[in-house]
């Protein structure tokens, strides 16, 4: 295991060593944006997409964070290459600096990338229904906010009645996602996924999985589901850029539900996994 690698505002320092200020407002009041890319040697994984995630979040919500797009991934690229392992989890943090409140004068923000070892794996996983409703009508919903503990508390609560992870329902009962990864469900030969109206985040795995699919000629429907609609399922699996897909072998919607890992969440996982590592990118899937 190698040490992390940090940058704050484009200086390396040691890990040890990294701090901000106890003024920075997103401490205070978790206002602040934040990404999560997967890296393969010198390869941070679909960087632009994450890139453009972050940019339209922060459009969206109307905040300066005073950051250069070019440099931000320059030395991200170096901080990646930098890192001695083959699979890493890079993060970008996005702080909004000291607050005016406080400190007076304008404040200022800290860019701050985290690189450090990861590994992927096909673990199954057990989910319920989280008891932190959002609402999908918020315009933070879809943003990758450091305002994470709706996300936070799902998996908190899941952890304490002895599951991995929550599923996060909106105001109307409907799926979201989970306090971590977006959501799927194979059903008689069809992929079924919440729309992002729904409250979820718009994932680059997400994306990936619906791209494939559609290259591949499964059908991928974007349909509001309920938690009964799962128990239905032939499969279900959760994706992210650090897991890529997890199957879930347990949920419960009322009562506990079983289900066996599927082989479109299996087939998906291993032509990621194929993609990323080689940085080749082959969409042929044998389902
Ligand atoms: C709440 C939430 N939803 C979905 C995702 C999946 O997004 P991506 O595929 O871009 O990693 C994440 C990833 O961290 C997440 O935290």
């Amino acid at each position: 295991m190698a040490d992390p690698v940090v940058y704050i505002d484009e200086q390396r320092v040691n890990f040890r060593q990294a701090k901000i200020s106890v003024f920075d407002y997103t401490l205070h009041c978790a206002i602040g944006l934040f990404e999560s890319i997967l890296a393969v040697d010198d390869r941070a994984i679909h960087l632009d997409e994450h890139l453009n995630r972050m940019e339209a979040g922060r459009k969206r919500l109307g905040l300066k964070f005073n950051y250069n797009r070019r440099r931000l991934s320059r030395i991200l690229q170096t901080a990646v290459a930098t890192h001695p392992g083959r699979v890493k989890k890079v993060k970008i943090l996005l702080t909004y600096g000291h607050s005016p409140l406080w400190k007076g004068g304008r404040p200022k923000p800290k860019t701050i990338i985290i690189v450090d070892d990861h590994r992927l794996q096909f673990k199954k996983q057990k989910l319920m229904v989280s008891p932190m409703i959002i609402s999908s009508a918020n315009p933070m919903r879809g943003v990758k906010t450091v305002n994470f503990m709706t996300e936070w508390m799902s998996q908190h609560k899941a952890q304490e009645a002895g599951y991995d992870q929550g599923i996060i329902i909106n105001q109307r009962g409907q799926v979201a996602e989970t306090g971590s990864s977006n959501l799927f469900m194979g059903k008689k030969g069809k992929l079924y996924t919440p729309p992002l109206e729904a409250g979820g985040l718009p994932g680059i795995i997400r994306g990936e999985i619906i791209a494939l699919a559609a290259a591949n000629g499964l059908p991928c429907i974007e349909k509001k589901l309920k938690p009964k609609d799962l128990i239905a399922a032939d499969e279900i699996f959760t994706t992210s850029s650090f897991k890529l897909v997890w199957p879930v072998v347990q949920l419960k919607v009322e009562r506990v539900h079983k289900f066996q890992p599927g082989p479109l969440g299996r087939a998906f996982f291993d032509r990621l996994k194929t993609n990323f590592m080689t940085g080749e990118y082959k969409q042929e899937i044998d389902f």
